[in-house]
C-alpha cells in the first residue's frame, strides 16, 4: 500500500518522527506562491507593492520566508509585530492592521517604525497623531473604507458590507470628518484608502465592485480637499480550494482585473494611478499545508453512522465548527486503497460540535493509522487554542523532500507555565 506522499516526504514517517497532531508546511509550496506574487504582480505593474497578510500564518520561520521573497507584511495586534520584529522583518515593509488597537500597540507602531498604519477610527486617528508627535515622527497612514460591498461567502468572513466593525463608513457626513481630521494633523500623513471585501473568494466580482467605489472616492476627495491619493490598498481575500470542484484562482485572475480598472477609472476623472498595495494571506499558505492525525478509535451505530476519533480536532483546526469549512482528507497509511467506507472524523474535545469532516468517503481508518487533512496552512495554527487542556501541535516544514521541526509541540509543563 502506497504512503501518501507531500512535498517528497512520507507523511507516515513525518508523523511517527515529530508525533501527531502534527502540522505539516511545505516551504516550497509558500515560497511558489510567492514568487507568483513577485512574476504577476510586482514585477507587471510598476509602483506596486504586496504584502502577506500573516494571521493566516505566522511564525518566525514564515516571516523570514516571506521577507527573503521581497514581499511585506500585514500585522494586527502588538504580538503579530513584535514577532515580525524578532524574525528581522524589514519595519519599513510592514502595515499595521486593526479595528481595536490599543494605544500601547499604537505607540509600538510607531516607536517600531511600521511602514503605514491603516486607521479604522477617529479616536484611533487622534492617539496615533499623539502618540507620533510625542515621538517627533509623522506617521504614514491609509483610512480603512466600508465599501458597502456584500461579498458572498460566510458571514464571519464577509467584512466589506455597510453594517460592519471594520473600516469608515462612506457616507460623506463620515468620511468628511476623517479625511479633514488626517490633512489637519502634524503627526500623521494621509496616503491614501484601503479596503478588504472578505475572505475565500474564488470570485473577483465584490473585489471589482468595491474598486469602483474606492475610485470614485479618491475623485471625490480630491475635488473637495484637492487631496491626491497616492496608495491604494485593496486587501486580500482570494480563495484555495478545500473542497469538491473549488479551485484556487491563479493570482493573475484578482490582480489583472483590479488593475485594468483602477486604470480605467484614473483615466476617466483624470487621476494620477496610485501606488496599488495587494494583501493576501489564505492564498500564500492554505494550501501548502496539511495536519496529520492518529487514528484513536472507531464507532459504529448501526444505520446511524460510523465515527473515527482522531488526537486532535477543535483546539488545532476551529474552521468546521467556527465557519462549517469542509475539509479533504485521506489515510495516508494506504492513500491509493479504495475509499470505500463513509465515515465522519470526530476530534477528542469534549463538544458535540468538534466533528473535523462529516461523511467523508475514506479508507476504512483504523486505530494508529495516520490520518492527513489538507489546505490547513491557514488560520489553523494561527486559530488553535488549548480547549481541555490539548497542547499545540509541532510544526514541520518541509521543502522537496526534506524536513525540518519549525515549531516545537506544546508540552503539558507549557500549559500551566503562567499560573500563579
Ligand atoms: N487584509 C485584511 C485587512 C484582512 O482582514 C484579512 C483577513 C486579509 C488581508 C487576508 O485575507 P485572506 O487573503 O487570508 O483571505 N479566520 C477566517 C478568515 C478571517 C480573515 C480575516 N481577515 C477563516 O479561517 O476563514
Amino acid at each position: 500500500m502506497a504512503h501518501l506522499q507531500f512535498d517528497g516526504c512520507d507523511a507516515v514517517t513525518l508523523a511517527k518522527e515529530y508525533g501527531t497532531p502534527l502540522y505539516v508546511v511545505s516551504e516550497r509550496m509558500i515560497r511558489e506562491r510567492l514568487r507568483e506574487v513577485r512574476k504577476d504582480f510586482l514585477e507587471r505593474y510598476p509602483d506596486t507593492e504586496a504584502l502577506y497578510a500573516s494571521k493566516a500564518l505566522q511564525t518566525l520561520d514564515i516571516c523570514r520566508i516571506v521577507a527573503s521573497e521581497g514581499i511585506g507584511l500585514d500585522v494586527v495586534s502588538g504580538g503579530e509585530l513584535f514577532a515580525a520584529a524578532k524574525a528581522g522583518f524589514p519595519m519599513d515593509r510592514i502595515y499595521f492592521h486593526g479595528n481595536s488597537k490599543t494605544e500601547a500597540e499604537i505607540r509600538m507602531a510607531v516607536e517600531y517604525g511600521v511602514g503605514r498604519i491603516v486607521v479604522d477610527n477617529l479616536h484611533e486617528l487622534a492617539t496615533l497623531d499623539e502618540a507620533a508627535r510625542a515621538l517627533g515622527r509623522r506617521a504614514k497612514i491609509l483610512f480603512r473604507i466600508t465599501p458597502g460591498v456584500d461579498s458572498h461567502t460566510h458571514d464571519f468572513i464577509s467584512t466589506g458590507k455597510l453594517d460592519s466593525k471594520f473600516g469608515i463608513p462612506l457616507d460623506p457626513r463620515v468620511r468628511d470628518e476623517y479625511v479633514g481630521a488626517a490633512l489637519r494633523m502634524e503627526g500623521v500623513e494621509l496616503l491614501g484608502f484601503h479596503f478588504h471585501v472578505g475572505s475565500q473568494l474564488l470570485s473577483n466580482e465584490s473585489h471589482l465592485k468595491a474598486v469602483s467605489i474606492v475610485c470614485r472616492l479618491m475623485a471625490e476627495v480630491r475635488d473637495r480637499y484637492g487631496f491626491e491619493t497616492r496608495e491604494l490598498n485593496l486587501g486580500g481575500g482570494y480563495g484555495v480550494h478545500y473542497s469538491g470542484d473549488e479551485r484556487a484562482r491563479p493570482l493573475s485572475y484578482f490582480v489583472d482585473a483590479m488593475m485594468a480598472d483602477v486604470r480605467t477609472a484614473c483615466a476617466g476623472a483624470r487621476l494620477p494611478v496610485p501606488r496599488v498595495v495587494i494583501e493576501p494571506g489564505r492564498w500564500i499558505v492554505g494550501e501548502a499545508g496539511m495536519t496529520l492525525y492518529t487514528v484513536g478509535s472507531r464507532k459504529a451505530i448501526p444505520d446511524v453512522r460510523t465515527y473515527v476519533g482522531v488526537d486532535g480536532g477543535l483546539p488545532d483546526n476551529p474552521r468546521p465548527a467556527l465557519y462549517g469549512a469542509i475539509y479533504e482528507a485521506t489515510v495516508a497509511d494506504r492513500d491509493d486503497a479504495a475509499r470505500s467506507e463513509v465515515v465522519t472524523v470526530a476530534g477528542k474535545c469534549c463538544e458535540t460540535g468538534d466533528i473535523l469532516i462529516r461523511d467523508v468517503a475514506l479508507q476504512s481508518p483504523m486505530p494508529g493509522d495516520t490520518l492527513a487533512v489538507f489546505t490547513t496552512g491557514a488560520y489553523n495554527h494561527s486559530m488553535a487554542s488549548n480547549y481541555n487542556r490539548l497542547p499545540r501541535p509541532a510544526m514541520v516544514l518541509t521543502n522537496a523532500g526534506e524536513h525540518r521541526l519549525s515549531v516545537r509541540r506544546e508540552t503539558f509543563e507549557d500549559l500551566v507555565s503562567r499560573e500563579a
